[in-house]
C-alpha cells in the first residue's frame, strides 16, 4: 500500500458493477484512492471474484451466521477496522446497518442509491419511477445517516425515462451513471475536497454540485 493513497474499504452483497468501476478507476494514473479490501454479507457475491482478479484482499461477514442485527454489525466493523480505511463504501450492500454502525463511521460512510433520492429509497426503484409516471429517474452518492437511504447528497446523475422502458432497460441506464459518479464521488473525497455542511455537501468549501 502507498501511504500517500486513501485506502478504502468497500462493501458489497452481490454482482460487483460497482466495485468494478471503483477498480478501474484505482487502477488510472493519479488516482487518489486505493482499495483495501472488498467484504461482502454473501460468500457467493460475484463481485468477490472481481476483486480476487484485482489482488485486492476479501473477507465475508455471513449475516446468516449471526442472530441479531447488532452482532453481524460488530463482526463487519471489525472486519472493516482491521484494514484502517478513510472511507468505507456501501455499493450494492444490501443490508441494513444500525444506528450504532452508522454513527461510528460518520462522514466516512457513503452509498449509492439507484434513485433521485429522496425520491424512492428501498428496493424495487426502477419499477417503481415507471409506476410513478416520472420523466426522469438517475442515481445518488450520499453520505450515509441511520434513516433508510437518506444522508446528505454528494452527487446525483439523471437520465430520461423513455415511453418503452421497462425495469430492465431503466436500471440499465441508470447503471451506466452510477459507474461514472461512484467513482468520481470516491475521488473527490479522497482529495480532502468533500465536507459535510448540517444537510448539505460542500465540494471546495461551496454547495456541491449535485448533477453530475
Ligand atoms: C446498484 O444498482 C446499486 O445502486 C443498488 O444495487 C445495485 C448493485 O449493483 N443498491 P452492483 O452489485 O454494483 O452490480
Amino acid at each position: 500500500m502507498s501511504r500517500d493513497k486513501l485506502p478504502v474499504v468497500v462493501l458489497i452483497s452481490g454482482r460487483g458493477s460497482n466495485l468494478q468501476a471503483i477498480i478501474d478507476r484505482a487502477r488510472e494514473a493519479g488516482c487518489p484512492f486505493e482499495l483495501a479490501a472488498v467484504i461482502s454479507n454473501r460468500p457467493n457475491a460475484a463481485g468477490l471474484e472481481r476483486a480476487r482478479r484485482a489482488g485486492i484482499p476479501t473477507r465475508v461477514v455471513d449475516h446468516k451466521s449471526h442472530t441479531s442485527r447488532e452482532s453481524f454489525d460488530d463482526a463487519l466493523a471489525e472486519a472493516i477496522d482491521a484494514y484502517r480505511p478513510g472511507l468505507v463504501v456501501l455499493a450494492g450492500f444490501m443490508r441494513i446497518l444500525t444506528a450504532e454502525f452508522v454513527a461510528r463511521y460518520q462522514g466516512r460512510l457513503i452509498n449509492i442509491h439507484p434513485s433521485l433520492l429522496p425520491r424512492f429509497p428501498g428496493l424495487d426503484t426502477h419499477q417503481r419511477a415507471l409506476a410513478s409516471g416520472a420523466s426522469e429517474h438517475g442515481a445518488s452518492v450520499h453520505f450515509v445517516t441511520s434513516g433508510l437511504d437518506s444522508g446528505p447528497l454528494i452527487a446525483q446523475a439523471r437520465v430520461p425515462v423513455n415511453a418503452n422502458d421497462d425495469a430492465d432497460t431503466l436500471a440499465a441506464r441508470v447503471l451506466e451513471q452510477e459507474h461514472r459518479i461512484l467513482p468520481e464521488v470516491i475521488c473527490r473525497f479522497a482529495e480532502g475536497r468533500l465536507t459535510i455542511d448540517g444537510e448539505r455537501v460542500l465540494l471546495d468549501g461551496k454547495p456541491a454540485v449535485q448533477l453530475m
